[in-house]
């Protein structure tokens, strides 16, 4: 593993999810593992949780970090190749991640999608570019169309806080303003189907017509257009939006009925419930479950730290940075 950027970077996902509860028992029990190494933070687009929970991290593996918001801070960047750069952008990325690569050990990127062409969007172009100019290991902090880490923290927390060997997991859309990414929603499909073949979990997704995620990202799991069908039963529901894929980037509905309340929790079985955050209230998910016994939401955003430090515990390791 060079870089770690989905779960098809894990050998042994059931291992490395035992490893993050591990020290997660312990957090400064690999203290001394990160020597000093610096880890460089690299924001193309906002971030509370991804920022702050990777700082952590690697704090407890006794790296320094060094964060640069590209998108406020830095000069403003030239994706294409044999352009003349005589318009907006001030500087390439061919010299911008070599740059960096030379000042880190260990880079993470967050680079979300543009919304406007799925082609270039899903060929990662932009997280592809950064490895391979920026010459070091990379973690992807949100991708155009993943977010590793935070499907990872998402599998912790479920894997913590079961009550079965192997519970019903459903992932459902969810009504919103904005057209957002699929990044999260195929990241945790694709995490959800691995863990599902390990007899980890068993698992569903709901959304409505037009909302289908892309196949490679779903393959193996059981998808429903009924919502109510999708509920029944479950353990946990883990809300999320997402803008259509087929229709790239559009809204195709106000979704009115598909935001989880008390009274949808009522067809589950006492589901506890995830979101990645950030999240809006009453749109998105009811008051009532963001403030109630069922939500996850904020020992998730909790469980960031261990999925972080493990991944970068493991970057160190394979690649004897
Ligand atoms: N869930 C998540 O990635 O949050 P941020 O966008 O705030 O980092």
């Amino acid at each position: 593993m060079k870089h770690f950027t989905s779960v098809h970077d894990i050998p042994n996902l059931n291992q490395w999810v035992n490893e993050a509860l591990k020290i997660k028992s312990d957090p400064l029990g690999f203290v001394d593992i990160g020597g000093q190494k610096t880890l460089g933070l690299v924001f193309l687009n906002p971030s509370l949780r991804t920022r702050m929970s990777t700082q952590k991290a690697a704090m407890n593996l006794g790296m320094n970090t060094m964060v640069i918001n590209m998108d406020k801070e830095g000069w403003r960047l030239e994706m294409n190749d044999n352009v003349i750069m005589d318009g907006f952008t001030v500087e390439h990325i061919k010299e911008a991640a070599a740059v960096l690569g030379q000042y880190c050990d260990v880079l993470g990127l967050r680079c979300f999608p543009n919304l406007k062409d799925r082609n270039e969007d899903y060929s990662e172009e932009v997280l592809n570019k950064f490895i391979k100019y920026c010459g070091v290991p990379v973690v992807s902090l949100e991708s155009a169309t993943r977010h590793p880490l935070q499907s990872f923290a998402d599998l912790i927390t479920i894997k913590e806080m079961a009550t079965k060997s192997k519970p019903k997991v459903v992932l459902t859309w969810a009504p919103h303003v904005k057209p957002l990414p699929q990044a999260v929603s195929n990241s945790f499909s694709e995490w959800m189907i691995k863990a599902q073949e390990l007899d980890m979990v068993d698992f569903v997704i709901t959304h409505p017509e037009g909302y289908e995620l892309a196949e490679e990202f779903t393959k193996g799991a059981k998808i429903t257009t009924n919502q109510n069908e999708a509920l029944k039963d479950a353990d946990f529901v883990y809300v999320k939006n997402w803008s259509s894929y087929s229709k790239y980037g559009e809204i195709l509905t106000d979704g009115k009925g598909w935001m989880i309340d008390n009274e949808k929790l009522k067809l589950t079985d006492n589901a506890k419930v995830l979101h990645c955050l950030p999240v809006r209230r009453g749109l998105e998910l009811a008051d009532e479950i963001l403030d109630g016994p069922n939500s996850l939401v904020i020992h998730e955003a909790g469980n960031r730290v261990y999925a972080a430090q493990t991944a970068l515990k493991k970057l160190i390791e394979i690649n004897r940075i």
